[in-house]
């Protein structure tokens, strides 16, 4: 497999004033086509502030993001868009749906308007029955399903997920942890996952540590696990 994901080098300071905060100090990982991977870290480590580089949402002040070999840093504003629009999907542990808006339109919203393929990635994250409802009648497993169902729905690459159960008791964040798995290995799309869950550790093919805007190490594990081996 091939590597769909390449950071070189990224780095991320914000400045107040002549005062230069670095917050990503040159980081440097790859991840493979098909990989399911996990960004951990203390809070503040710089873990969102990477995947949302990645994902064209922030800008960096140096380094490369190569997406199958592109560099996105190098992209212009249209081009980036392009990106967004077509290549990387996004969850976040708040599920930032639209709430005066069924799941089924929340869907609609961004798939183009085609009902059967929005029903389809509903029924996918067993929600059928819960098309009509509006986010405030969905559990917070249920909302993020549905979150992760508009997401695909743009057939992304690659699939971002900043802490998807971070909001989530037991019962919920095992549904979705299903679902956004079952994503890697029955639709084959790439993930990079931020999660404080160590529970999760065992499904993941690389584990990828950050310790105050450095890598502190990449694991890669040749035997994941499936959710329901997954003792927890
Ligand atoms: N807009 C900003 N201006 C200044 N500093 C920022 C800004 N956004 C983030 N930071 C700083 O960058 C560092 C990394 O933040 P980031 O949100 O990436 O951490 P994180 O690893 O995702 O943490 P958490 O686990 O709490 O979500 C933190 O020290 C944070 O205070
Ligand atoms: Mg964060």
């Amino acid at each position: 497999m091939g590597v769909l994901l390449k950071v070189e080098d990224l780095t991320k300071s914000y400045f107040s004033g002549k005062n230069e905060n670095r917050v990503i100090k040159g980081v440097s990982f790859e991840v493979e086509e098909g990989e399911f991977a996990l960004l951990m870290g203390d809070s503040g480590s710089g873990k969102s502030t990477i995947l949302n580089i990645v994902g064209g949402m922030d800008k960096a002040t140096s380094g490369r993001v190569f997406i199958l070999g592109s560099n996105i840093l190098d992209y212009s504003d249209k081009q980036l868009n392009e990106y967004r629009r077509t290549t990387v999907g996004f969850v976040f542990q708040s599920y930032n749906l639209i709430g005066n808006l069924s799941a089924l339109e929340n869907i609609l919203l961004v798939n183009g308007n085609n009902v059967a393929s929005a029903r389809k990635l509903l029924d996918d994250m067993g929600l059928k029955d819960r098309a009509d409802a509006f986010p405030s009648e969905l559990s917070g497993g249920e909302a993020q399903r549905v979150a992760l169902a508009r997401a695909m729905s743009k057939a992304p690459s690659l699939l971002l997920c900043d802490e998807p159960t971070g909001a989530l008791d037991y019962e919920n964040s095992r549904k979705v942890i299903s679902s956004i798995v079952s994503l890697n290995k029955n639709e084959g799309i790439t993930i990079l996952m931020v999660t404080h869950n160590p529970a999760f550790l065992p499904l993941a093919d690389k584990v990828i540590r950050l310790k105050s805007g450095w890598i502190e190490s990449i694991t890669v594990n040749d035997s994941p696990l499936s959710v329901s081996e997954l003792k927890w």
